[in-house]
């Protein structure tokens, strides 16, 4: 359960008011998370090379663009030598990082071609931590994952309440799947990432609230949030949305998590700025330190379209690049290059010497 003394110091109703702030209060709100974020993690911003090698995919979220019943989808799987290519380019850019991100295939034929590329990509590129974000899996094949060499893994929760999971995913899926594999992943050693869609259908303030508990309580790593945004091919699909209130609200649960959570990697990710031309400069000046360039070769990437509006569909890796670090420099950061830009909360955890607001020092993990 969410550790008594945690909740008691900061309560629902405080954290409820830094969701709503607007204004003057709203502005306050992200320089403290910006001021934490310095202190804590420093100015520097780190970088993830995204590359979206497959969009096959055996699952139907209810809001996912690559879900299956797309049938307006033109499904591909880069082969390995497309992805060695794309890690290449990572390394000559001087991404820390590489993400290998794709649609969820449960197949042993996927996920041994996936250790085998990792197996890959260590040898070629010793210096690049691996990041996988392929989905649920059985704890033997995220075993398998990591003896390969991959370090890190990301899977969203997508909301930390059941009943809401439910709304959002069909009913061959569940919350509690979805937990183990966190729980499997964490215990295996992986530098764990999880997060949530803000201002999903259904979703409410104190859902919110709950997620970013539930982050400290499962001592998650990294965190990436992005807001939901409506896919016209998709059951979830409505035609307005209040674009000003998911950025606001994206934006102030980046600040708060940064605020309840000061020594984790926040990314500020690219649905971001499908709502604002700046929308992940305004992520990184609420509290994030983390981008995620696209890496994904350019004729694959109007086929990864998981939300309407996407960014980056036109441009080239080499355009990702030096449009990333150029805007970070205009807001007066810090683009930190050829280092790997592990989640401090992850070094503190390994080491114990994990310090949390209001829990004291923190040694059994
Ligand atoms: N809007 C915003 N984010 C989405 N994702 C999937 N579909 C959408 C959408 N319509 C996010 C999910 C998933 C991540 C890879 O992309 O949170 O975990
Ligand atoms: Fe892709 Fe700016 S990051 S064009």
């Amino acid at each position: 359960m969410v550790n008594e003394t945690f909740t008691s110091n900061i309560s629902k109703s405080w954290m409820r008011e830094a969701l709503t702030a607007r204004g003057d209060e709203q502005r306050k709100l992200h320089q403290r998370a910006a001021d934490i974020r310095d202190k804590t993690v420093s100015r520097a911003v780190y970088f993830r090379g995204l590359i979206e090698f497959s969009n096959k995919c055996i699952n139907d979220c209810l809001y996912c663009g690559i879900r299956k019943s797309n049938n307006a989808v033109k499904r591909y799987m880069m082969d390995k030598e497309e992805i060695l290519d794309a890690v290449e380019f990572c390394e000559r850019a001087g991404y820390g990082s590489v993400v290998l991100q794709s649609g969820e295939q449960k197949n042993k034929k996927f996920t041994g071609l996936i250790s085998s590329i990792v197996g890959d990509i260590k040898k070629k590129f010793p210096k690049i931590s691996i990041t996988l974000c392929v989905g649920e899996q059985e704890k033997s094949v995220y075993q398998e994952f990591f003896d390969s060499g991959a370090e890190r893994y990301l899977l969203r929760i997508e909301t930390s309440n059941a009943e809401h999971y439910k709304k959002l995913h069909p009913k061959e899926m569940s919350f509690s799947e979805r937990y183990r594999c966190l729980n499997d992943l964490k215990n295996i050693g992986f530098q764990v990432g999880t997060g949530v869609m803000v201002n999903a259908p259904s979703q409410t303030l104190d859902m919110l609230a709950e997620d970013i508990l539930f982050f400290r309580e499962i001592d998650a790593d990294m965190i990436g949030m992005g807001p939901y945004i409506p896919h016209s091919k998709t059951p979830l699909y409505i035609t307005i949305i209040n674009k000003t209130e998911s950025l606001n609200l994206t934006l102030n649960m980046i600040a708060l998590t940064r605020i309840m959570m000061p020594d984790v990697n926040i990314a500020a990710t690219t649905a971001l700025q499908a709502l604002h031309p700046k929308g992940r400069e305004l992520g990184l000046l609420s509290g994030a330190n983390v981008i995620m360039p696209l890496v994904t070769p350019i004729h694959y990437r109007n086929n990864y379209v998981l939300y309407d509006d996407k960014p980056c569909r036109n441009e080239s890796s080499l355009q990702c690049a030096n449009c990333v670090t150029e805007r970070i420099y205009a807001i007066d950061l810090v683009p930190k290059h050829r280092v790997t830009g592990d989640s401090l909360h992850y070094i503190n955890r390994i080491t114990s010497h994990h310090v949390n607001e209001g829990k004291g020092v923190d040694n059994d993990s």
